[in-house]
């Protein structure tokens, strides 16, 4: 509880430019604000109920019920810090296996396996930081040979998210994969394909990059509200024997 409080003081500024993006959307939109908070905000996953696509907890209602009685932005982020730090702790998704900072989906249909990342290391040293380039490459080679032992169906990789614009990022997989990049139609605003963008991996925000979303809103095309972040998710997609091929040497 102590620790949440602490992180709830940590994601005070990411809270606020979520609050401050699904209000202007539900102004621009005449959504109901609850409505906007649950699907255009990543709370639902950060109080703890998981993907609000695979249920709505009973537990959000209150929070969303008690949101929309208050009157303004101030009063609406610290509702939401005092809602975290009594959360329960986020825990990695159930369906998803995870090898240091990433994890992977079981393949759909086509044999296509979506793949995640999370800031999984404890220590004062951000996880795409040069120094751990090579620690970041065995999760990977950890990951594709499980994929490949455990997943027959497996035929390709796919990644969706902001962290594709990042050298950092790219330099972990193989060159294949980072080229075949594009935007990401639509954009699921739930989660940390797009929200990731903002944090620093102390949890504090990027005041440059917030500055720059904050100013887009006036011309954001409602409709398509995901092309208005500074580093618009991406996706990537390369067979699984490229990544075998790759992480073989
Ligand atoms: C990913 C994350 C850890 C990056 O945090 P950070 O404090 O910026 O970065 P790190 O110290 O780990 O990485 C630094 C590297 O990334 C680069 N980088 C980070 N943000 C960048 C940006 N906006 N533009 C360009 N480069 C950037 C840095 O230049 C540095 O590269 P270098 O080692 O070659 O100099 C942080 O944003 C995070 O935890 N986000 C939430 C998780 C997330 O987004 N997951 C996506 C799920 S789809």
């Amino acid at each position: 509880m102590p620790d949440r409080r602490a992180r709830a003081e940590r994601l005070r500024d990411v809270f606020e430019l979520q609050l401050r993006f699904a209000q202007h959307m539900a102004e621009r939109t005449g959504t109901p604000l609850g409505q906007l908070v649950l699907s255009a905000t990543n709370f639902h996953r950060r109080f703890g109920f998981g993907d609000p696509d695979r249920g709505v907890s009973p537990k959000w209602n209150g929070y969303v019920r008690e949101l929309a009685l208050l009157r303004d932005i101030t009063e609406r982020v610290a509702w939401t810090q005092d809602f975290f730090a009594t959360a329960p702790d986020e825990t990695l998704p159930a369906q998803q296996r995870f090898f240091g900072c990433f994890g992977f989906e079981q393949p759909d249909a086509q044999g296509v396996v979506r793949i995640h990342f999370i800031d999984t290391d404890n220590d004062d040293i951000g996880p795409l930081h040069r120094s751990k380039v090579t620690r970041r490459r065995s999760d990977l080679a950890e990951m594709v040979a499980a994929i490949r032992a455990t997943c027959p169906d497996a035929a390709t990789i796919r990644g969706v998210s902001w962290l594709y614009h990042l050298e950092a990022y790219r330099r972990l997989f193989p060159p294949d994969y980072g080229a075949s990049r594009r935007p990401a139609e639509p954009v699921r605003l739930s989660g940390m394909s797009s929200w990731g963008q903002f944090l620093t991996h102390t949890g504090a925000i990027k005041p440059a990059l917030r500055d720059a979303f904050l100013q887009s809103f006036d011309t954001m095309d409602v409709t398509a509200p995901w092309r208005s972040f500074p580093l618009p998710a991406l996706t990537v997609a390369a067979p699984l024997a490229v990544f075998e091929a790759y992480y073989a040497h």
